[in-house]
């Protein structure tokens, strides 16, 4: 495992690739309403990305055919941007890359669409809680484990499951790189954070099981259950006394 160290001028690269990142998911925020099609959605991220300077970086990645991940209900990540209209009481899960300056910058938010359960709602406030409970775990001399740890504690501790087989990651010049961040884990286990390095802090839990199959589209990851999903992710840098979210605003 190799983990890279970013020198603070790479930071500040890396915090102007975050923050086109960040007014890129406020472009899409302003447009997202009932009857607008995932692919009309991929298509105002896309432009606004290239407008702006950057590189929408999930466009080819492996093959992948849009520059927007838009996952819905019980789709986890990774659904592909198609006809599908959103619509009232649908949870909407974003989540995508820019490329600026050669640094990479991923960040995903979780919308509601009119009105949802208590039950939904909940679970898409707890997972943004829980990321930010694994944000502030972030700090140099602490291990990747404290952060993994306090995600799963806050999502079990709200009767949420957490996903296993994603995890989050190191990013810079590369999508992913190393670290992973699992979202389950004990404190005090796996990498030892130190400053310079930035890490992709990424929770996906669901209101039922934790398992996911994959659709046919070699894509989309669902639960197996069909249960909704919910997904938050920040780009943070570890600094000399903490953290630093990159994309924020
Ligand atoms: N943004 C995803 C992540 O959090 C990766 C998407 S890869 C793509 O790691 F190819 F689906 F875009
Ligand atoms: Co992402
Ligand atoms: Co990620």
């Amino acid at each position: 495992m190799l983990i890279n160290i970013k020198s603070e001028r790479e930071i500040e690269l890396m915090r102007q690739a975050g923050h086109l990142n960040y007014l890129t998911h406020e472009e899409i925020k302003k447009n997202l309403r009932p009857g607008i099609t995932t692919k009309q959605i991929d298509k105002i991220a896309h432009d606004y990305i290239i407008k702006n300077g950057g590189i929408p970086s999930c466009l080819g990645f492996e093959g992948f055919p849009a520059s927007i991940c838009i996952s819905i209900n019980d789709e986890v990540v990774h659904g592909i941007p198609k006809n599908r209209k959103i619509k009232n009481g649908d949870i909407v899960s974003i989540d995508f890359t820019v490329r600026l300056n050669g640094y990479e910058s991923d960040s995903a938010r979780t919308y509601i669409i009119g009105s949802v359960s208590q039950e939904i709602e909940d679970l898409v406030k707890h997972t943004e809680e829980a990321l930010y409970k694994g944000i502030k775990e972030v700090r140099p001399g602490v291990r990747i484990g404290n952060i993994s740890n306090a995600i799963e504690t806050y999502a079990k501790a709200h009767h949420l499951s957490v996903v296993e087989e994603l995890v989050g990651h190191g990013i810079g010049t590369n999508m992913h790189e190393d670290p992973d961040v699992p979202n389950y884990g004990k404190k005090a286990q796996g990498p030892l954070l130190k400053e310079g390095m930035v890490i992709a802090i990424e929770p996906m839990l669901n209101l039922g099981k934790r398992n996911v199959c994959m659709l046919e589209d070699n894509w989309t990851i669902v639960t197996e259950d069909s249960s909704p999903s919910a997904h938050f992710e920040h780009t943070v840098a570890v600094t000399k006394d903490g953290y630093k979210i990159l994309t924020g605003e």
